[in-house]
């Protein structure tokens, strides 16, 4: 038989990538991380000193990354050119200009076609990191663009304050006016610039909204789960 596919879309601070970490882990899924590509793309370029504004060396660039994504939910991670970027591709400088990369269309394009495969293989090949029983992919548009015929597709939004609190914790270890301040660029620009590419922000025909703003993580993967197995 086949695996299930779970896509998941949603806006910087929604907690999609713990969530969907968690609920792989779950049910024994591959996670794939769509966001660490783009920012694996990002590095990429930078490490090969192209200048991201020069959008055909940038496609051309990443045609040629040599990108491996390890997808075990239990500890995913990134390995570009043998080097485990994992943490690097985190760090505020790659942030701060990966959506330049990712509002480029051939770099879509591409990392498309590999996260197309990634999930065919994980839902197909019992070779693979989770043997055939599938995945959840998580992103910007994997219910709309990479995996409109994902077996479930949730969009997971939260409201700005709720998702601005939780970046600036992460970051900063505090919520207060300071940390919250040094927190809105990297969500409210970012997603501003994301979503000239990717509808993430409305949910398309077909796709379950689950709304984390009052929801903590337990809840908000309890509540995800429920859906899938509704969807089941
Ligand atoms: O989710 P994360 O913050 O790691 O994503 C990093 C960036 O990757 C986003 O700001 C966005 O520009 C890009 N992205 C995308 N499409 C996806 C996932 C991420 O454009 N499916």
């Amino acid at each position: 038989g086949r695996g299930i596919v779970v896509a998941i879309d949603g806006p910087s601070g929604s907690g999609k990538s713990t969530v969907s970490r968690q609920v792989a882990g779950r049910l024994g899924l591959a996670y794939l991380d769509t966001g660490a590509m783009y920012r694996a793309a990002t590095w990429w370029c930078r490490r090969r000193e192209v200048e991201l504004d020069d959008a055909a060396a940038v496609a051309e660039t990443v045609r040629h990354m040599p990108l491996s994504m390890v997808t075990d939910p239990a500890g995913p991670r990134v390995v570009c050119d043998d080097v485990d970027i994992t943490a690097a591709i985190r760090e505020a400088d790659v942030t701060a200009v990966v959506s330049k990369v990712a509002t480029n269309l051939e770099v879509r394009a591409e990392l498309a076609r590999l996260q197309r495969e990634i999930i065919a293989s994980e839902s197909t090949d019992p070779a693979s990191r989770s043997g055939g029983a599938g995945v959840v992919a998580e992103g910007r548009d994997i219910t709309t663009v990479v995996a409109p015929d994902a077996d479930v597709r949730i969009l997971l939004v939260a409201d700005e304050n709720a998702r601005l609190a939780r970046r600036a914790r992460e970051r900063h270890g505090s919520a207060d006016d300071t940390a919250i301040a040094a927190t809105r660029d990297e969500v409210l620009r970012r997603d501003a610039d994301d979503s000239t590419v990717s509808a993430f922000l409305t949910a398309a025909d077909g796709v379950v909204t689950v709304d984390s703003s009052t929801l903590g993580i337990e809840e908000t993967v309890a509540a995800v789960l429920s859906v899938i197995t509704e969807a089941a």
